[in-house]
Formats: C-alpha cells, structure tokens, sequence
C-alpha cells in the first residue's frame, strides 16, 4: 500500500493500487491558484479582490459560499483560498459534524486566519448550525457544560478563521446561514471551450499525447464539467494506449467515448436512462421525481442534484408544478417522435 502511495504511477492491475493511482491523480490536477483554475472568470474576478483586499489588510477574508453541481470546482476554489492567502486549510462536510461538539472540537483547533471547508454545508443538523452562527459572525464559541440543572454555557473566542462553504443545492440553505457568507458564488457548467483547455491542462500534467481536435471531442461530451472532462480523458488515454499507439486524436476520442457509452451530447448511461424512462414508460410526463428516480434505479437526490440540472441546462428536461417533463429535444435525442398533442 505504502508503495503504491509513493509511486502515484502504479499501474498494477489490483484495485486498490489502481484507486489510490486514480486518487493522486485527480489530487495532482486540481488547481492550486486562482491563475491555474479554468473558466469561471467572473467568480474568479469577485474572488481575486476579495483576496487581495484580504491580503493587504492582513484580515481573515470573508466566508464564501460556494453552489453549483457536482465537479465543477467547489473543493479546488476552498484550497485555493487557503493556498493563496497561505493559510491551512480544514476540511469538514455537514453529515459529519452530527453534534455541536463535533464542529465545536473543529473550530477550537483553528489558528487565525485558517480557512474551514465544510463541504455539503445544506446537510447540517440545526443543532451544528444554531454553533455557526456566532462563530461566523462574532469569532465565539458558546459551549454548554453539564446537563440538567447544573448545566452552565461559557463563551470561548475563536480565532478570526474563513469558512468555505458548499453546497450542491443553495435552495436548501437556510437563509440566517446564507446571510452570514459575504459572498455566495454559482458556479456554472462550463463553456466547451473552458473545457479544452481544461483537458488540455490535465494532458499536460498526466503526460497524455492529445491533439487540439482530441482535446475539443472530449470537452464536448463532458457534461459541462471538469471533473468529468478529467475522467473521459482518463478513458480515452486507455483507449487510445490499448487501440491507437496512445495518440489521441479527433477520431480516437469519438471511437474511444462511444466505447465507453458516452454519446454525441455527453449524456451518460443513466442520463439517457432518465429520458427514455420519462419518454417511453411514462409518456414523456409530467411524472414525480420520485416515481421517476424509482424507474431507475437511482436515489432521489442523485437524479436531482447530479442528473437534472444538465439535462434541464440542455433543454430535455423540464421541472413543472406537476412534475418532470420531456421535451421535444429529448424524444429527437432518443430518436422517438414526440407525441404532438403534448406539444
Ligand atoms: N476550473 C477548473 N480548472 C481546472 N480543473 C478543474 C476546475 N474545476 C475543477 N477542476 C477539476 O475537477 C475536479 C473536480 O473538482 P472539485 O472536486 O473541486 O468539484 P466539486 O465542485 O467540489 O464537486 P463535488 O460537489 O462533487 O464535491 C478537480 O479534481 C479538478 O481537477
Ligand atoms: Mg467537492
């Protein structure tokens, strides 16, 4: 174990040593500043200022919150606040932190200026949030000691620290909470041509030979977002060592993604699982996320969270009032025609 962790490079073929390979590799392309982070320019413009501003004053920078899908950059943006500023970074998410003294044992560890991550900041208990508060905004820490009648509170001061929040879903944030960060942040899906550059990067780092064509043909499919643009490069490098002298080009990457089941729009198996549940078993809507999410096979809020928003960001799913809805687009996808009397 030891070895594979020293040897990122592995490629044996047992799992664990091809997890951990998989592991420091996507730790080795996260980006480390702002400069290295792809897209997104207006967040990172906000955040730059923020930075500097927090820089020369010398003061802690103010709590962020970030939102957006999954895999488009909220954990990479928490380090890089912690890495530029030149503080440590703590890491946390909401399931985690079940009692106020879980957060508690956290924030008493902090040095002035740290930046705390708390990753799915929408999943904490109000128990922790009802902690938060003050320490947010007031840098104290009330602590109650004993139970019953002998119970007494004593108040601790915390060092000045940044909290990172993020969230998949900022409808679920509850408003005192939100209205505690100094900036919330969307983070949207990202241009295609983000994307390129994105793989471009990552083939850098990883040493894979892709072409600008190759680069372009795996962006196109990746949903959007950089996490899975690092992935379908993984993919396609395989491919491409197995199948094509290790070069990826254009044709490379499209044979490669069809191979692995991602179509001409990057949808994946379960995306497209989603639309012909929508279409052919339920005759394209509406119907309930959960009777939906039943149909296949997946929990409710991966379909919600994970699934929905690209495919609404494409205009094949629609959510109404009366519940998920294919649109024309999605029966021409699947090649179904749609029924005109929806329409
Ligand atoms: N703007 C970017 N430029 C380059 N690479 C990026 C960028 N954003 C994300 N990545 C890459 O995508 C991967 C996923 O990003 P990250 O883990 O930050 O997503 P996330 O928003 O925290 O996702 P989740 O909601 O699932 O936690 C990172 O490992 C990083 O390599
Ligand atoms: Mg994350």
């Amino acid at each position: 174990m030891r070895d594979e962790l020293l040897r990122p490079d592995a490629t044996d073929d047992d799992e664990i040593a091809d997890a951990v390979d998989v592991l420091s590799e996507e730790g080795g392309l996260r980006p480390r500043t702002l400069a290295d982070f792809v897209g997104q320019a207006e967040l990172k413009e906000h955040l730059s200022i923020i930075l500097e501003a927090a820089r020369r004053r010398g003061q802690a920078v103010d709590h962020l919150l970030f939102a957006g899908p999954p895999g488009l950059g909220k954990t990479t943006l928490a380090g890089i606040v912690a890495n530029e500023v030149g503080v440590a970074l703590h890491i946390t998410s909401g399931p985690a932190l079940e009692r106020a003294g879980d957060l508690a044992a956290i924030l008493t560890r902090l040095e002035e200026g740290d930046v705390l991550f708390i990753d799915e900041i929408h999943r904490l208990s109000r128990a922790v949030e009802e902690v938060l508060y003050p320490a947010m905004e007031d840098f104290e820490l009330d602590i109650v000691l004993g139970k019953g009648p002998a119970a007494r509170s004593i108040r601790l001061d915390l060092p000045r620290f940044t909290l990172v929040g993020a969230t998949t879903r900022t409808g679920l944030i509850t408003g005192p909470l939100r209205d505690r960060f100094g900036l919330v942040a969307r983070l949207d899906y990202y241009e295609p041509r983000d994307l390129e550059a994105i793989v471009v990067r990552a083939a850098g780092i990883l040493g894979v030979d892709v072409d600008p064509a190759g680069a372009g043909e795996i962006a196109r499919r990746a949903r959007g977002t950089p996490r899975i643009a690092n992935r379908l490069l993984r993919r396609v490098r395989d491919f491409a060592e197995v199948r094509a002298g290790g070069h990826i080009d254009a044709r490379t990457a499209h044979d490669g993604l069809a191979l692995f089941g991602v179509d001409g729009l990057g949808l994946d198996k379960v995306d497209r699982a989603i639309l012909s549940a929508l279409c052919e078993r339920f005759g394209g809507g509406p119907v309930g996320l959960s009777t939906l999410a039943i149909g296949v096979g997946e929990p409710t809020e991966t379909v919600e969270d994970v699934y929905e928003p690209f495919l609404i960001q494409q205009g094949l799913l629609l959510r109404t009032p009366r519940g998920r809805v294919a649109t024309p687009a999605a029966w021409r996808h699947l090649g179904l025609a749609a029924p005109n009397a929806l329409f």
